[in-house]
């Protein structure tokens, strides 16, 4: 379903009566083992997805579905702690709802993280990787539809839809915790299935770095309303076909916790430089 300009105005103003003058700086979009971090949020003030007009609720398993305002490092963030992906049955515009409601309440800057599979034979399960860009072959995209104009360009520029000043940034703060950070480009794949062998050699060749099922409707609909982004994937596992056994969501979520103190002390350190 196409929403309108009044629908996101709708769940804005529904948000901005609840949050008493509180006016978010940074949305952070986490996945898979960083949804803690929405725990550490000073000054909370929740709000369930399914509790806001026009928003649809997340069906992931331990995805909490909710907002959570407040203080963190000094800037004031609305977390989504918990994402709708397009296989729990959301179109790209539903999955990528928030990041426009967020843009009306004042946010200007997105943190987006995600777990993937890794394409590039030189990384590692468990290594973080800045994404520098973005590949999306398949799918109608979240702009599809009447352009509202409100937010953005009907045919919106992608030459930098991750930030050079963030990407910068997130370099120097991983130079100074001493960590290993690779940078490449994801390759959106809608899943729930991973990808076979042969799609991910097709990704190597096209020049993806890693192959995941989210992040990419939230950074189009994110551009396209002018935030900065920054995209931080965590490499969950090896994708399939680079390791002579098979993917289980297991492991991405095994891999996921053990990498979450690294992962979270540079997303906070990116937040707070930011
Ligand atoms: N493919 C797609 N999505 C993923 C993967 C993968 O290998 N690992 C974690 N999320």
């Amino acid at each position: 379903m196409d929403f309108t300009f009044s629908d996101y105005q709708e769940s804005a103003d529904f948000l901005r009566e609840k949050l008493h003058g509180f006016v978010p700086e940074v949305l952070l979009i986490l996945g898979s083992g960083l949804g803690f971090l929405g725990d550490t949020v000073e000054s909370p003030v929740y709000v369930d997805y399914g509790t806001i007009p026009h928003f649809r609720p997340s069906t992931a398993p331990d995805h909490k579905g909710r907002f959570v305002f407040g203080t963190l490092r000094g800037k004031r963030v609305a977390v989504m702690q918990g994402r709708m992906h397009c296989y729990e049955g959301y179109s790209m515009e539903e999955a990528a709802y928030g990041v426009r409601v967020l843009r009306l309440l004042g946010a200007d800057k997105l943190i987006v993280t995600n777990a993937a599979g890794a394409v590039n034979t030189g990384f590692s399960a468990g290594d973080l990787m800045l994404i520098t860009d973005h590949i999306k072959l398949f799918d109608f995209g979240p702009l599809r539809g009447p352009n509202l104009a409100e937010f953005g360009t009907r045919f919106p520029d992608m030459t930098a839809v991750y930030t050079p000043r963030l990407i910068g940034l997130a370099r120097e703060v991983a130079a100074r915790q001493k960590l290993t950070l690779r940078e490449g480009v994801y390759m959106y794949f809608p899943g729930p299935q991973f990808e076979t062998p042969a799609e991910v050699r097709a990704a190597r060749i096209l020049g993806a770095d890693a192959v995941g099922m989210s992040t990419v409707p939230e950074t189009i609909v994110a551009a396209h309303c002018g935030y900065e982004i920054l995209g931080v994937t965590l490499c969950s596992n090896m994708a399939a076909g680079v390791l002579p056994q098979p993917l289980s969501g297991a492991e991405v979520n095994e891999t996921a916790e053990a990498s979450a103190p690294r992962f979270s002390a540079l997303i906070l350190g990116c937040l707070e430089a930011m």
